[in-house]
């Protein structure tokens, strides 16, 4: 018999855990010998002085891994031969890869990453409560699998939340929940025709949505954009059979779409019976004015197709996105899809639910919404204060988590180049073009999501310095 005395530690993580990585580690450095037998249940748990049951879990886990056996009325004995899992991975050169990519962080001091959001004031406490009486109570049901579409609680919460915030109308059933924008884009690409009209993306436009289609081998199409969004006359003489617009924020230029065009744009896409698929990202970050409502609740022919996330509004890693179906779109989808199922934890899905039932959503979209205002103000004085405005055009500065910098006398390489020397990194904007064009030389992007007031003026007066 051999003896097994771990220190286990009272605050550490779970002493059934402690024992059972100790006994582990015992066997693999070979103190515990292959064969050996280890005490039994009740001698270890009066030797160690805790409970049977822990050390039957740490028991547990080492039979589940194979390295202990039970033999029938004998006890529990160390395996003769314990076949280590052999990793597939060449840890040299995985390794190399990342020192490189941690070097690569660690060089800035402000990084205006786009997709960073403010995480000093996520409702972690309330997202706490929530997730453990969830837990609790619905033990049972996590085990089940959910609704295909999206819990329909959740589906239900959201409606009423896209009618107030955004005019979106629909009725739940319409509404498809799914694991990021790019999953509802690659699902929408198998519902809509698009091989002989071909796929219409704004020029520039989000590049995380042209590869979906780009992918799939269809036509893309670069409608040209004008200072209130895309440009009709180009749209009316390509005739796509759908246009991915984003109008409350233009991505990446930000210009915010007036009432007109998305009028006009609803009347193409009915005369030439087309779609139109709305990415409404970031639009509960507006600063001036009210936002103005969504093309789907303007649209009565269901030719829209609206798309949204948490990703910005709350939390990017819990990738949770929605679409709302018209419904000739809807039926396909149920035809299509009606095997595919829910690819976002039901858990995730009742911890949303409950914060919009309970009015903390709206609190801390409010919060959020004055935390940006404050910090998009921060870095507008700043541009102000240490740039000549003469030699630079901010673009998109009434709305989102970033703006773009339009730099006269430097390209886009340059303006990056000289960032990083003093540890600043921004972000360039050529990849948002399908076809590069000049005149997008020496734009530059800057997420402040992520950064602190003070941060962000000390990014923008480090700018200053290097692009004089
Ligand atoms: C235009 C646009 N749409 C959508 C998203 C969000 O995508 P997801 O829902 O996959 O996080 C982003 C994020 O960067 C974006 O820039």
């Amino acid at each position: 018999l051999v003896e097994v005395t771990p220190f286990l530690s009272k605050e550490d993580r779970p002493l059934y855990v402690q024992l059972y990585e100790h006994i582990k580690s015992e066997i693999k450095e070979g103190v515990i010998p292959l064969g050996s037998k280890l005490p039994s249940i009740r001698a270890l748990s009066k030797h160690l002085n805790i409970s049977n049951n822990t050390i039957s879990l740490a028991y547990e886990l080492l039979r589940e891994e194979e390295y202990i056996e039970s033999k029938p009325r004998s006890g529990m004995y160390v395996r003769k031969q314990i076949e280590e899992i052999s990793l597939c991975l060449d840890e040299e050169i995985s390794l190399e890869n990342l020192e490189v990519a941690e070097e690569e962080d660690k060089k800035y001091k402000y990084d205006f990453h786009y997709g960073s959001v403010d995480s000093t004031l996520f409702p972690f406490k309330v997202f706490n409560r929530i997730a453990n009486d969830i837990y609790y109570q619905n033990r049972y049901e996590l085990f089940k699998y959910g609704d295909p579409q999206g819990e329909q609680g959740f589906r239900r919460e959201l409606h009423k939340y896209l009618f107030t915030s955004r005019g979106v109308k629909c009725h739940p059933e319409q509404i498809v929940v799914t694991s990021g924008t790019q999953q509802s884009l690659t699902l929408l690409a198998q519902l809509i025709n698009v091989e002989k009209k071909g796929a219409g993306f704004e020029e520039p436009g989000y590049n995380g949505a042209r590869i979906i289609f780009e992918n799939l081998k269809a036509p893309i199409i670069p409608i040209k954009l004008k200072e209130d969004g895309v440009c009709l006359r180009n749209l009316y003489r390509k005739n796509p059979a759908f246009i991915y617009v984003t109008p409350s924020h233009q991505f990446p230029n930000g210009y915010i779409m007036p009432m007109d065009k998305r009028f006009k744009l609803i009347q193409w896409a009915c005369e030439n019976n087309s779609w139109i698929i709305e990415d409404d990202y970031d639009s509960e970050f507006k600063y001036h004015g009210n936002p103005l409502k969504s093309i789907q609740g303007m649209d009565y022919n269901e030719k829209v197709i609206y798309l949204g996330t948490f990703s910005k509004s709350f939390l990017p890693s819990l990738r949770i996105s929605y679409m709302v179906l018209p419904y000739p779109l809807l039926r396909r989808y149920r035809e299509s899809f009606a095997l595919y199922e829910q690819t976002v934890p039901r858990i995730h899905q009742w911890i949303i639910e409950e914060f919009m039932k309970t009015g903390d959503w709206n609190r801390h979209i409010t919060k959020m919404r004055n935390i940006y205002r404050k910090k998009h103000i921060a870095i507008m004085t700043a541009i102000r204060e240490h740039f000549d405005t003469a030699i630079l055009k901010v673009l998109g500065k009434d709305s989102g988590l970033h703006l773009l910098i339009k730099f006269n006398g430097k390209d886009e390489d340059e303006l990056i180049n000289l960032a990083s020397q003093v540890g600043v990194k921004v972000y360039p904007t050529s990849q948002y073009w399908k076809n590069k064009k000049v005149d997008n030389k020496g734009t530059v992007l800057l997420g402040f999501g992520g950064l602190s007031e003070k941060q962000i003026k000390e990014g923008i007066k480090l700018l200053a310095e290097v692009w004089k």
